[in-house]
């Protein structure tokens, strides 16, 4: 029952932890992920920094990866990445080499998945479905305690749903994906379209920042949606309808009990999650005549996916302890 290292990596951090068998945070270190335009090396190297900096003071006897990307299906190679430089990476074989430990990779919002469901809002779900909202949208479907993988792996891939025709490109190579609409990219490029026009609205965000766009950041939108101001209260809200919008069809699709959203943006609270119901009950089919799912926030917030990393590792350090 020795604690094990979980790690989350986004297309914007890379949040690294120690985590105990109860899902307890004991020491978290993170970094910046770095520029998807370095090679996938640089990425493996900022992860093993990251580890022996922990292994320092913990004792690690296995590491759980989940990563913002397409994972096959034997859990071992990144077969695609919109947000990072992976192209077909065997992340898992390159990690193990240099980490001697037993290593788990998934996808991120596989692992958030799994970590609300053991120690979070998930708690006793049989029917769950993952969003998180961050650099992109992740998605997983978790049933009877398993994360639905599809044949080849990459099933929950949410985030891509074409939502608008002709859309904003997507790093994935398609326009319009559901992400484009409704993620941190999402509204930080909305803010500073809107800061950039000079837009009435968005003089309270050009005052904070003086005027540098790149300034404008996924939390500072949040605080001054917090603190009231009109204009990131309105991106909420916009965000917020993509956000129930998609989850109508969702349900259509899947009809599950729960959808628990999680991620850097769904710190935002109320002001993301109620514009969404309100979307949802407006959007769902057949509304008024079908129960319901419930929406809720993520209970471990934006480390949903380290914790759920850490647990998936410790399954698969047990399953390779028997074997040895
Ligand atoms: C990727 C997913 C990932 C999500 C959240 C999406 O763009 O396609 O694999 O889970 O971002 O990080
Ligand atoms: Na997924
Ligand atoms: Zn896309």
């Amino acid at each position: 029952r020795v604690p094990t290292v979980g790690i989350d990596i986004g297309g914007t951090k890379v949040m690294a932890g120690v985590v105990d068998a109860e899902g307890h945070i004991l020491e978290k270190v993170r970094a910046e992920t770095p520029d998807k335009s370095k090679s996938p090396k640089v990425v493996e190297d900022t992860i093993a920094e990251l580890v022996l900096d922990l292994s320092d003071r913990h004792d690690v006897h296995a590491v759980g990866i989940g990563a913002a990307g397409w994972v096959d299906c034997d859990r071992s190679r990144v077969l695609f990445a919109p947000h990072l430089a992976w192209r077909d990476e065997p992340l898992k074989d390159a990690l193990t080499a240099r980490l001697a430990v037993p290593v788990m990779v998934d996808n991120d919002a596989n692992t958030a998945a799994w970590g609300e469901w053991r120690f979070g809002a998930g708690r006793g779900e049989d029917q769950l479905v993952m969003i998180t909202l961050g650099t992109g949208i992740g998605g997983a479907i978790l049933e009877d305690g398993r994360v639905k993988r599809g044949k080849y792996g990459v099933a929950g891939e949410f985030g891509h749903m074409q939502v608008v025709p002709g859309g904003h490109r997507c790093p994935c190579g398609n326009r319009g994906c559901w992400e484009q609409y409704s993620s941190g990219n999402a509204l930080v490029r909305e803010a500073r379209e809107l800061a950039a026009a000079e837009s009435p609205v968005a003089y309270g965000i050009i005052e904070r920042t003086g005027g540098q766009l790149p300034q404008i950041t996924g939390p500072l939108i949040t605080d001054l949606a917090r603190e009231g101001d009109a204009m990131c209260v309105e991106l909420f809200q916009d965000i917020g309808q993509w956000l129930g919008i998609g989850i109508a069809n969702l349900a259509a699709a899947l009809d599950p009990s729960c959808f628990v959203i999680g991620g850097g943006v769904s710190a935002a609270e109320e002001l993301l999650i109620d514009p969404a119901r309100d979307a949802f009950r407006r959007h769902l089919t057949g509304r008024g005549y079908r129960p319901e799912a419930r929406i809720v926030k993520a209970q471990l917030g934006p480390e949903a996916g380290m914790v759920g990393a850490a647990d998936l590792a410790r399954l698969v350090a047990r399953r390779f302890r028997r074997a040895n």
